[in-house]
């Protein structure tokens, strides 16, 4: 479904401060993709959110939201759901508890795999080794996260046309690691000519960026952050926001212009910025106002800057 006139869908294109566990705004299968993150539950300080559940009261929480997105989504479309294993002790797969609460719902989930995001030199420099050069304790440092992919009813979706993907962009996104580095060389370059010829034309520093995210990143800058990195997004005041980039690729492969796509975990509205630059709809929900205040600013601060 391709919608051009929103005024009849009252909850499309906003940010709903509020409990996803009941997303009763959104209609049945009117989303085409969910693209999320869930909190971790490893004792983040979010504002409203108690990250430090027992894993049965996670469990729950996460099925009641993997229910209602069953609900909201159309035949055929995707959930994706970005998640690292946790290092608590013991280690904790969570894409395996996420892939099995999917599995066991009741609810027809087909597995189409799992993308590996490589964090790579974005991923820090843990030296919890357990045992430095000894056999007594190594210990792994993950430095990937996972995007677990899955369809409701049926492999394909219904009217499932043209992404506007390149075809180079496709071949890459469908390969199951997404390498963000793999792109730096490329935009070095580019970032570089853009800089020579604002300094031969004795432009400033703001126009500067500007241009240069424009050209570079396809995308305005949003006031106060920092566009380039690519990997994290460590400049949003927020305890664990993706980078755009994230929900910005898997909504390119996976919907067409004037789709919908949920999160049902905003946070500070990354997946509602990757939409928008994709000319695709969006509707998310978030526990903390403060969360959808900051959220609400980058949306606007983008359209903003655009004009
Ligand atoms: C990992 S963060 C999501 C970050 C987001 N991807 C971003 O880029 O900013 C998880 C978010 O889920 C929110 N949250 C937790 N429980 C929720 C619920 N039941 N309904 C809606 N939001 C919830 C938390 O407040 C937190 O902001």
């Amino acid at each position: 479904m391709t919608i051009v006139n929103t005024q009849p869908f009252p909850w499309l294109d906003r940010i709903i401060c509020g409990d996803a566990r009941h997303m009763d705004e959104v209609p049945d299968a009117a989303v085409q993709l969910v693209i999320t993150s869930p909190p971790y539950n490893v004792a983040k300080d979010y504002s409203d959110h108690n990250d430090n559940l027992s894993l049965d009261q996670y469990v729950n929480l996460l099925n009641a939201i993997w229910r209602e997105c069953y609900r909201v989504l159309a035949p055929g479309g995707r959930l994706c759901v970005n998640v690292a294993n946790t290092d608590r002790k013991p280690y904790l797969s969570l894409v395996s508890v996420i892939d099995e609460q999917l599995r066991l719902s009741g609810q027809t989930w087909l597995h189409r795999g799992h993308i590996i995001w490589d964090k790579g030199a974005s991923a820090g420099i843990s030296t919890a080794w357990g045992s430095f050069g000894r056999a007594s304790n190594p210990t792994l440092r993950d430095v990937h996260e996972y995007i677990t992919v899955w369809s409701k009813d049926q492999l394909k979706l219904e009217d499932g046309g043209e992404t506007g993907v390149s075809g180079n962009q496709f071949v890459a996104w469908t390969r199951s690691i997404w390498r963000p580095e793999e792109l730096l060389p490329e935009l070095q370059k580019k970032i570089a000519e853009k800089l020579a010829d604002a300094r031969k034309r004795d432009k400033d520093d703001a126009w500067i960026a500007e241009s240069i995210a424009r050209a570079v990143w396809g995308q305005a800058v949003v006031p106060g952050e920092t566009v380039w990195e690519m990997t994290t997004e460590s400049s949003v005041a927020h305890p664990a926001p993706f980078p755009v980039e994230l929900p910005k690729r898997v909504i390119a492969l996976y919907t067409q212009p004037g789709d919908v796509v949920l999160d049902p975990f905003m946070g500070s509205g990354s997946t509602a910025i990757a939409a928008k630059l994709t000319g695709r709809h969006y509707v998310g929900y978030e526990l903390s106002a403060e969360y959808c205040q900051l959220a609400a600013k980058r949306v606007t601060g983008l359209a903003t800057a655009r004009t």
